[in-house]
């Protein structure tokens, strides 16, 4: 018998549906994953290439420069001035850290790590990979009283959230912080999609947008954190702002002692980033303008695809940042996904995300132009 219970893959049972959606004429528009599909940009191929001289190991800490540069990062996109260099550690893409964050922070058997409601899988995989209990919960209220064994050791955000787009204001965050430091509680916040974020700064939904940082606020905002970044970390990747997903690209920065700890385990455990990576991943952090032209693409076609699903009779919730439309019907998520697929568009049942996702769909901006445009036309020529 297996001690550890994993959660069945869940991408295998979308196989009939991609099926389905292939054998539609003009071929499948596969908006399921949020994989990227343009090229990625010159800057970082070229960083990767001058770097593919590589004989001696990288190191797991990263460079003094990748650190500084991910510091510097921080100060001039995410509104976090004096970021402490020592606490940044390059990752294998931020789905590895966020698998084994866990297991880095020596929990175990007994200990809860706590996660949205409806989230990325992996932060429940991640809880049992260190044998710890995943707790989905939504808001800090529904943890009930607290005791010891009921305090959650690590509790995760995800801003902007996938699959829902959701953004965390400064506020909310700040009540996270204090309630966390009250009780001991270690909070990770994964970012990946920062900077895709759709909200406009000039209609008045961010009152002060001069003074604003350019993307969703950070858990590491010194707003939220009164200025010590203790008990704290974010993970952030380059997957999503610069096509890079194939490269592994990423970092987790924040508290310099919690960091300290998770790298002396990464080292015993060979979790290095190649030093080609970590070339790209200096460049891809000191470049804006690819970043600006990658937000700009996917802006246009979530300007297309938006309008287009509602016209088709889903209501779309959040997805105010990231690069999904968390949508609904108001029925089951695989009905839609069966109704979309006889479209010739594969999306992903809300199912995947959590039972309270069950019935919504997500439908990613991931496409290439050519691909959005005609999912557009499918939807225009058949009203549900
Ligand atoms: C919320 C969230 N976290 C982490 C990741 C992993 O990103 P990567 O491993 O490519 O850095 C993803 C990828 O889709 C994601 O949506």
């Amino acid at each position: 018998m297996p001690r550890r219970t994993l959660p069945d893959f869940p991408w295998d049972s979308l196989a009939p549906y991609r099926e389905r959606a292939s054998a539609v004429p003009g071929g499948i528009v596969d908006l399921s994953i949020g994989t990227p599909v343009d090229s990625t940009p010159a800057v970082l191929q070229e960083a990767l290439r001058e770097a593919a001289d590589a004989p001696g190991y990288p190191q797991t800490y990263g460079t003094p420069d990748l650190r500084d540069a991910v510091a510097y990062w921080f100060a001039r996109r995410r509104g976090v001035p004096g970021l402490d260099p020592a606490g940044v550690i390059p990752t294998i893409g931020s789905k590895e850290l966020v698998a084994w964050l866990p297991t880095l922070l020596d929990l175990g058997p007994g200990d809860i790590v706590g996660f949205p409601r409806v989230a990325y899988p992996t932060y429940d995989v991640g809880a049992r990979l260190a044998g710890a209990t995943p707790l989905p919960v939504d808001a800090l209220t529904a943890l009930g009283p607290l005791t010891p064994s009921t305090t959650p050791k690590l509790l995760w955000l995800n801003t902007p959230g996938n699959p829902t787009g959701k953004v965390l204001g400064v506020e909310h965050l700040r009540k996270v912080v204090q309630w966390a430091r009250q009780h001991g509680v270690i909070v990770a916040s994964d970012e990946c999609y920062a900077e895709l974020d759709w909200r406009d700064r000039r209609d008045g939904s961010i009152a002060d947008w001069a003074a604003e940082p350019p993307t969703t606020p950070s858990l590491l905002d010194p707003r939220v954190t009164d200025g010590s970044h203790e008990g704290l970390l974010v993970c952030y990747s380059l997957s999503k702002q610069s096509n890079l997903a194939g490269y592994r690209a990423a970092f987790v920065a924040g508290d310099p002692a919690l960091v300290k700890s998770i790298l002396e385990v990464r080292k015993h455990a060979g979790f290095m980033v190649p030093w080609p990576v970590q070339r790209a991943l200096v460049a891809g952090l000191s470049e804006d303008a690819h970043v600006a032209a990658i937000k700009d693409r996917y802006a246009a076609r979530r300007a297309l695809l938006k309008p287009a699903v509602e016209a088709w009779g889903l209501r779309v919730d959040d997805s105010q940042a990231g690069l999904y439309l968390w949508s609904s019907a108001g029925e089951d998520s695989w009905t839609t996904v069966g109704r979309l697929a006889d479209l010739g568009i594969l999306v992903a049942p809300g199912a995947f995300y959590g039972a309270a996702g069950a019935q919504h769909v997500r439908v990613a901006l991931t496409g290439t132009d050519e691909r959005i445009a005609a999912a557009v036309t499918r939807l225009a020529a058949s009203p549900a």
